[in-house]
């Protein structure tokens, strides 16, 4: 890896921390350059910005969002994923529509002001099915629904919106095109930028991310990536490490590290200010002592409690060795409460929608 300390040293970085204080924007090179940090009272210093701007544009509290995982099919084979299409050693679960829907009922009952529906790119949940869900869980329960449910087309995405889909999560997984198309068989990156920018349109709060450490990736890759937040203009950025599944073509490579999640995480703070970023289950995974409250402290704001039926957890396995498997909901909710208060932080009791100003550019239904 290139030293990005060669030319500049010392003098470079302290022209960086006055950039960051005074809230200036920072270049592909700065970024690069803080991506390239590793001094422990360095990494600190970072971490401690990334906290304050967190602090005066989203505040102490926590948003809470309840995930529902209602399906592991998929039709689609991503090169890092455990539920690809063609790992057949993995038993497939669907959840029918009565069940994701008590399932959203306990989770509200819970306290969760929303719900994150995400699954596999299923297609047995037909347009028509989801839209009914959607509108069923809206009329039963009181909360904002967020979809993480992939690739469909726009007349899919206006109907989920109509039905009272608040929310979509996609990420981009990497902003080098060359990367995303080596680890997408079936999707490209034309497409799913151009998908980001529908969901926008149509007037979801939207959220992407990107994994840190995928093979091939690069310091500059990622500094692009959160460049690309910004540009963007996300309501939302979920930015979690990669790890190796031994079930997909990339078995046997090293999985992405904490310490280069949390950079990317303080960063994204700095530089795109109001997003809800969360503190993610991979994090949680690899270091599940501390790995989401050391994110909370590096600027993410939000966590997404697992309340998946415990029947199904272990099939979810986007990667392996993922905590919360033998957990229930209420055991989560509760160990996530402890965690958060731990850390003198509060829990929101509101919807937690987007910070930016919407609708201006909704569509008119
Ligand atoms: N390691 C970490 N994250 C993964 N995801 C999928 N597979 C892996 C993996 N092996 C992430 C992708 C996807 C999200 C739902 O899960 O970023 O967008
Ligand atoms: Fe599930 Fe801690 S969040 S056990």
């Amino acid at each position: 890896m290139e030293n990005w300390f060669s030319s500049g040293g010392i003098y470079l970085l302290n022209n960086i921390w006055e950039k960051i204080d005074s809230e200036e924007d920072l270049t592909k090179e700065e970024l690069c350059c803080l991506l390239s940090l590793e001094d422990p009272e360095q990494l600190e210093l970072l971490y401690q910005k990334a906290d304050k701007i967190r602090k005066k544009y989203v505040g102490d509290e926590v948003h809470l969002r309840g995930l529902i995982e209602f399906s592991n099919y998929c039709r689609n084979n991503c090169h890092y994923c455990g539920i690809r299409r063609d790992n057949k050693k993995i038993k497939r679960y669907r959840m029918e529509i009565d069940e994701i829907l008590n399932t959203a009922i306990l989770a509200s009952h819970m306290g969760y002001k929303t719900v994150v529906l995400q699954s596999g790119e299923d297609m047995y949940y037909t347009t028509d099915k989801l839209v009914e869900l959607i509108k069923l869980i809206k009329s039963n329960a009181d909360v904002a629904i967020t979809l993480s449910i992939g690739e469909r087309s726009y007349d899919d995405y206006v109907r989920f919106f109509e039905a009272g889909a608040d929310r979509y999560l996609m990420r981009f997984e990497t902003s080098n095109p060359e990367l995303y198309a080596k680890l997408h068989p079936d999707s490209s990156f034309e497409n799913r930028m151009n998908i980001l920018k529908w969901l926008k349109q149509i007037g979801y709060q939207t959220g992407s991310g990107i994994m840190i450490g995928l093979p091939g990736q690069s310091i500059e890759d990622l500094a692009q990536d959160i460049l690309k937040f910004k540009e963007l203009d996300l309501d939302m950025i979920g930015v979690g490490p990669y790890i190796c599944h031994q079930d997909t073509p990339l078995a046997g490579n090293p999985n992405g590290t904490v310490e280069m999640t949390l950079k990317v995480i303080a960063l994204t703070r700095i530089v795109t200010k109001n997003t809800h970023i969360p503190a993610t289950t991979a994090l949680a995974t690899l270091r599940p002592a501390d790995g989401r409250e050391k994110a909370l402290q590096a600027g993410a704001n939000v966590i997404m409690p697992n309340v998946s039926p415990v029947k199904y957890r272990e099939f979810y396995e986007l990667y392996p060795n993922k905590i919360c498997i033998r957990e229930n909901a209420k055991q989560c909710n509760s160990c996530i409460k402890r965690r958060i208060f731990s850390i003198g932080r509060t829990i929101s009791k509101g919807y937690g929608h987007s910070l930016k100003k919407k609708m201006d550019n909704a569509i008119a239904l």
